[in-house]
């Protein structure tokens, strides 16, 4: 049996299954996270950049579960890092959400010369409660020694971009050897790979789609993961991943897929 939580470093459990929302629209993220809560989902990522926090919010309220029963995570913005914007951009998103607090806080993007003063903010953020856990998304190793020279805090979560043709295996090790857990992004590689012919075929032994077997793929490589759909049906199919387990054959196989193939930036070279 798969648990359906993971324990982050400071002891809160997130959810290991949730729906992303990048690029979709304000009022259809209200849908799509009224459809994801009513499935099952309890896991949300947004960010402030997606520009669908307020919409995000009213399908939260919409869905009426009780506040400690989800897990909402934003992101801030690379234009918005610095000490005293960290705070703003913070508040505003919260403001948008119609939240008092989230369950994750992420820095968005290793911006240089910046995410350590943002850091400084996102602890305190942390220290008031209103975010129950704070982390990065797209370091790399080197930005994660680097902000660990001046942080009090560790993140606890790196929010990469992992796929089967994208496996970064190292910076996994690394993370899994320093506590932080490791979440991906574009999971179905933006939806790239679901022709794949191993991945096909693997589906059909059990009766899934190529979505479902690289959703398990993650969660059994103890990944979170956190596909997007805007369709019903497919946030439906992308929660329907706890009856089946791939095999370690299975496993290994889909690992081999790794061709290190980025569909977004390297966090390297960003110009946004
Ligand atoms: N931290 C970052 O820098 C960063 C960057 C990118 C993404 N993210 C987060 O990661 C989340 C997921 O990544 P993503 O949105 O880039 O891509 P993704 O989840 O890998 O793929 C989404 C694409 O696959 C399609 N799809 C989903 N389920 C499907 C299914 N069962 N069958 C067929 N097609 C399916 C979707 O189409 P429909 O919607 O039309 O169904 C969409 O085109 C984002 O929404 C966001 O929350 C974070």
């Amino acid at each position: 049996m798969m648990e359906k939580t993971k324990k982050l470093a400071n002891g809160i459990e997130m959810p290991r299954l949730g729906l992303g929302v990048w690029r979709v629209e304000d009022q259809a993220a209200t849908d799509s996270v009224r459809w994801a809560l009513a499935t099952g989902y309890r896991l949300i990522d947004t960010a402030a950049i997606y520009k669908n926090e307020t919409g995000v919010g009213e399908g939260i309220r919409q869905a009426g579960l009780a506040r400690e029963d989800l897990f909402v995570t934003t992101k801030l913005w690379n234009s918005d890092q610095g000490y005293e914007s960290t705070h703003q951009a913070f508040d505003a998103s919260l403001k948008r959400l119609g939240l008092d607090y989230v369950d994750l806080y992420l820095i968005h993007w290793p911006v240089e010369g910046k995410f350590a003063d943002s850091w400084k903010a996102m602890e305190e953020i942390y220290a008031s409660g209103r975010a129950k856990a704070i982390g990065v998304s797209n370091f790399h190793q080197h930005h994660l020694e680097e902000l660990m020279q001046t942080a009090k805090v560790k993140p606890m979560v790196d929010q990469i971009e992992l796929h089967p043709t994208l496996t970064q295996e190292p910076l996994r090790n690394y993370l899994a050897s320093e506590g932080i857990a490791v979440e991906a992004w574009s999971p179905l590689g933006q939806g790239t790979i679901l022709k794949n012919e191993t991945l096909v075929a693997i589906g059909k032994k059990y009766q899934k789609s190529a979505a479902q077997v690289i959703i398990r793929w993650h969660l059994q490589s103890d990944i979170i993961v956190i596909p997007k759909s805007v369709h019903e049906e497919r946030i439906k199919e992308n929660f329907d991943v706890f009856d089946f387990e791939l095999t370690a054959e299975e496993m290994k196989q889909i690992d081999s897929l790794n061709i290190d193939e980025r569909l977004g930036a390297d966090p390297d070279h960003f110009d946004f």
